[in-house]
């Protein structure tokens, strides 16, 4: 089955509300006009709505970094879904490791934020990766099962093409350099057939995109790798033509 590629841009807790609408305009501007892509930007929660109404009639498409798992209530500081909606936004991302390191996110967290989001029917980025010492000790495979296990769990095959799992090795998150090609492609390998084995003789599988020091001088060799279905962009996707050059690569 042909599946559309993607391209999403984290743009973490940065920039500020005139550096927020000035890169989107100027993202607008270059008019891409892409296809067989999902071009995906996650702002900060307090610029989408603004950036939202920049958006309409875009091909771009609105993600919150984080979401929470119930509908309202005493939950200080969290987003619902239906609140997500109310500002524009088709996707989430969950369990990215800044999260799962600083705000101390399990499996378990993430899992429920991803059934909820499924069936409020969100498209979802669910990330997972190694850190470097658990990569230097080999258990890199390890580390990866147990959190598609875990944070999969009790998800039907009929929200899995709502999924896209994104492999981030957490030592390569803003550190300028990505892993051997070799590296990622065995990595991608092993979730493809991780995924398989969960879910048997199911044509509808997560997509799987690469995160980690992504830019526009290693989008090509990334994207020549199999079971890569596009990336997912921190530092870079801050800059016009570093992102715009990345989805036209993509895109390719
Ligand atoms: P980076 O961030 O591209 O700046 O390495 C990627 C991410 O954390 O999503």
């Amino acid at each position: 089955m042909d599946r559309n590629k993607l391209v999403f841009a984290n743009w973490k807790m940065n920039l500020d509300i005139n550096s927020s609408t000035k890169l989107i305009k100027e993202i607008l501007c270059r008019n891409l006009n892409y296809k067989n892509i999902d071009v995906v930007v996650a702002p900060p929660f307090v610029y989408l709505s603004e950036i939202n109404n920049m958006l309409k009639n875009s091909q771009l498409r609105l993600s919150s970094q984080n979401v929470f798992y119930n509908d309202n209530g005493a939950f200080t500081g969290e987003i619902s879904h239906e609140m997500l909606k109310d500002l524009g936004c088709e996707w989430v991302m969950i369990g990215h490791s800044e999260r799962r390191i600083h705000l101390f996110e399990t499996n378990e967290m993430i899992n429920k934020k991803i059934i909820f989001s499924c069936k409020k029917d969100f498209n979802v980025i669910f990330c997972i990766g190694e850190s470097y010492e658990e990569r230097q000790k080999g258990k890199t495979f390890d580390v990866i099962k147990n959190q598609l296990n875990e944070s999969l769990k009790n998800i039907e095959n009929k929200y899995l093409h709502k999924i896209v799992i994104g492999y981030e090795p957490i030592w390569a998150i803003g550190s300028g350099s990505i892993p051997d090609l070799k590296d990622i492609q065995e990595t991608h390998n092993f979730i493809n057939h991780h995924l398989n084995e969960i879910y048997p003789n199911c044509d509808n599988l997560p997509r799987i995109v690469y995160g980690g020091s992504v830019d526009d001088s290693n989008i090509d060799s990334i994207m020549s790798l199999k079971n890569v279905d596009g990336v997912l962009v921190g530092s870079a996707s801050l800059d016009c033509k570093k992102f715009c050059d990345i989805v036209l690569s993509v895109g390719k």
